[in-house]
């Protein structure tokens, strides 16, 4: 990064019907008697168990299983929960501060209940190990902490880079309040240092998150690779239909994080919003649900994250919106923008304006350094 401003710039009666078996992925039939569907209201399955193909042939459970902000002995018992209510696709990071818990859970079901390969596993590189020296190390931390000898997915998590060696969010010295950037490695340094860990055996494929459709096209139009996935932020409060419209063409594939709205603003949750609840109520399924069904709608991956058993085992229950109910939760973002993740209101903060949200505009100091 030189010098001066960075403008980092921060899921009948005697119906039968096809269900795919959990272990062998054939087909067996679940003759589901008319008394129980004449009493439910919706057709509940587990979950549609569909994936999605990454640009590099892998393919990735559409509906997986957020671990950020478990609290300490909270996520190991979440995540044995989640591979037995039946997720597959497990959403991970460094930063999260908890993979060595989520790797004491998959030494409980692996391989008791499911093998390694029936997995999905994504982390995250932290904003400290964007250094070309740094990236494979982390991962090697990561791997360890996990237990697994490879990932599925490893995303560069913040296109934002912090000074390395001196803990995940390192103070400026003048500014203690603040983080402090590394004016070094570019987003396509970075890049780089990722696409090299496909030769190491120790990750499947590679991609990014929080990247905008700018950040996007510098390291593709710098490597000529495109990755395979870019993890963001997406809701009916911020449907990014750009972002999702760029990705779409690119071939990358999109997950949506904090789907459910999360509650880090203090802000009314997504879950709580009347029309959500409107739906839900009238078509018999949780807000949570409909939220995942609303993303899932869009065709890409949602995470939904819970440490409370019943609702990890609810919010794994698919339903379908009619493209009515889509259109009208669609409209709960008409004039009600809401970005929750956003890094300059972070503490410490981070001086940076990575999307271009009010709270940036004119208040962050610097930008990111893209090559
Ligand atoms: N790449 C990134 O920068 C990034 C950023 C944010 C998140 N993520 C990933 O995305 C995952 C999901 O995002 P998120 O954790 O921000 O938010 P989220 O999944 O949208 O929401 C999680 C919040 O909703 C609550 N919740 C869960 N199920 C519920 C239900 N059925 N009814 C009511 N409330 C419910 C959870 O509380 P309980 O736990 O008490 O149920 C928690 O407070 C994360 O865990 C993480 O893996 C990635």
């Amino acid at each position: 990064m030189s010098t001066a401003r960075r403008s980092v710039t921060g899921t009948g009666g005697g119906r039968i019907k096809y269900k795919k078996s959990l272990k062998n992925k054939g087909l067996c039939l679940v003759l589901i008697p008319n008394s129980i569907i004449a009493s439910t209201p919706r057709q509940i399955i587990m979950s549609f168990k569909k994936t999605l193909q990454l640009n590099n042939g892998i393919t990735i459970p559409q509906i997986g299983f957020g671990t950020w902000l478990s609290k300490p002995h909270e996520v190991e018992n979440a995540v044995v929960w989640a591979v037995e209510a039946g997720y597959r696709h497990l959403d991970c990071a460094y930063v999260y501060g908890n993979q060595d818990e989520v790797g004491a859970a998959l030494k409980k079901v692996i391989p008791s209940l499911v093998k390694r390969e029936d997995l999905s596993i994504t982390s995250k590189l932290w904003n400290d190990a964007h250094q070309a020296s740094q990236v494979e190390k982390q991962l090697d931390i990561t791997l360890s902490q996990l237990g697994t000898p490879y990932l599925d997915l490893y995303l560069i998590h913040w296109p934002v880079a912090f000074v390395s060696g001196r803990g995940l969010f390192p103070r400026r010295a003048n500014k203690p309040d603040e983080v402090e950037f590394d004016e070094e490695p570019s987003l396509v340094d970075t890049w780089k240092a990722m696409l090299a860990l496909r030769d190491t055996g120790k990750v499947k494929a590679v991609g990014v998150s929080n990247f905008t459709i700018d950040h996007l096209k510098a390291i593709i139009k710098a490597t000529g690779e495109r990755p395979a996935v870019n993890q963001i932020e997406a809701h009916p409060l911020l449907p990014q239909d750009e972002l999702v419209e760029y990705c779409k063409q690119e071939g990358i594939h999109l997950t949506a994080y904090s789907p459910l709205g999360n509650n880090l603003r203090g802000k009314t949750k997504l879950v709580d919003y009347p029309k959500v609840k409107e739906v839900a109520d009238r078509v018999g399924a949780t807000t949570a649900q409909v939220l995942v069904a609303w993303g899932v709608h869009r065709g890409y991956s949602v995470i939904p994250k819970s440490v409370q058993k019943d609702r990890i085992i609810k919010n794994f229950e698919q339903i379908t919106l009619s493209e009515e109910d889509y259109q009208k939760i669609s409209k709960i973002g008409v004039n009600n923008h809401v970005r929750f993740n956003v890094p300059i209101t972070y503490s410490p903060k981070w001086s940076i304006n990575l999307f271009d949200e009010e709270e940036e505009k004119g208040q962050a100091e610097f930008e990111v350094k893209k090559e």
